[in-house]
């Protein structure tokens, strides 16, 4: 299996559904349907917003600690099998506290199950603000998450992108810069190239969580190019939420060849049809893309990470052996 850092996750996003009804059934919350089958039906999506609809309605199973202890617990063991070694993930403290659940609970029950596990994967957690609750919400959301700062190494930005341009958060990301939280932010998945553009400038940051529309506007791929800012790639997320029509039609390709830093990542695997590793067999399968160039996408989401130094060469290393290991094997084994 082929070592990777899992760098666009979100922990909600990762609630399958058989999790789903047991954590219906111990907080007594009604579902529409217990049927595994139907719940299934049900992921079947228009756009990010309609997406956003359903995935906001089922998180409201996760209640306490312990659920959200169960929900990364599960999260780590498939990754494991996925061939992750440093996973970045992220959660929504608004959705959940939204609804009544305090944010100590999200805190510690997800940085409890990171502690605990014992898959050797290397794990941090990175709080996402909702954008569509707006930038005095996400600095409320900040300002609650400080008595927690040691268990997060990060904040991203996420939810419904048009019509909340990077720059409304410019206040919040400051101030997360000065506690010395690493920043990322979702741009240019269903926005535009100029929400990318933004993000680095007005945000600062460090990564862009999809930016597959940065396609569209050349001078920004050259500046994403010379300034080898990382984009975590989702392939799957983009085609079950119709950012692009089919996987033929994604841009990975395109991606590759303008020579931008590259990450595959999965988004909300359980909605998504796919973790990491079925992210990186899709792509694979459908643009032939041979072990060197899987390699590449590897040692980029490692290089991407925000893990230690000597760690990064240890992985890239196991990539190198992984590659070297596979050298007259059949591609599809
Ligand atoms: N939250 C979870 N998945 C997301 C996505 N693909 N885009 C924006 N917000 C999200
Ligand atoms: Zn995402």
């Amino acid at each position: 299996m082929l070592p990777v850092a899992e760098l666009h996750l979100h922990i909600e996003g990762t609630l399958e559904p058989e999790l789903l009804v047991t954590l219906a059934a111990r907080n007594g919350v009604p579902l529409p349907t217990t049927d595994l089958g139907e719940l299934r039906a049900r992921y079947r999506f228009a756009s990010l917003r309609s997406f956003l609809d359903l995935y906001y309605e089922s998180m409201r199973v996760l209640r306490t600690e312990q659920d959200f202890y169960d929900l990364a617990s599960a999260y780590l063991t498939r990754a494991k099998a996925a061939g992750v070694r440093r996973a970045e993930i992220f959660f929504d403290p608004q959705s959940h506290t939204g609804a009544g659940v305090p944010i100590e609970a999200v805190f510690t029950g997800l940085s409890a199950a990171l502690a605990d596990d014992d898959t050797g994967i290397s794990a941090d957690l990175v709080m996402c603000f909702l954008r569509d609750l707006g930038p005095d919400a996400a600095m409320d959301t900040l300002e609650a998450a400080l008595p927690f700062r040691e268990k997060f190494i990060g904040v991203g930005l996420d939810s419904t992108e048009i019509g909340y341009p990077p720059a409304l958060f410019r206040d919040v990301y400051r101030r997360a810069a000065a506690e010395g939280l690493r920043l990322v932010a979702h741009a240019a998945e269903e926005g535009p190239p100029d929400y990318v553009t933004e993000a680095l400038d007005v945000l600062g940051a460090e990564r862009i969580d999809h930016g597959v529309r940065s396609m569209e506007d050349p001078s920004l791929v050259a500046r994403l190019r010379d300034e080898r800012v990382p984009l975590t790639v989702c392939p799957l997320s983009n085609v079950a939420l119709r950012v692009v029509p089919t996987m033929r039609a994604h841009m990975l390709p395109a991606m590759l060849d303008a020579g931008l830093m590259v990450t595959v990542n999965s988004d909300d695997p359980a909605y998504f049809c796919g973790y990491v590793d079925d992210n990186f067999a899709a792509v694979r399968e459908e643009f032939g893309l041979p072990d060197e160039t899987l390699a590449g996408l590897a040692r980029n989401s490692f290089a991407a990470s925000f893990a230690p130094d000597l760690d990064k060469q240890k992985w890239k290393a196991e990539v190198d052996a992984w590659l070297t290991g596979r050298d007259g094997h059949d591609r599809m084994s």
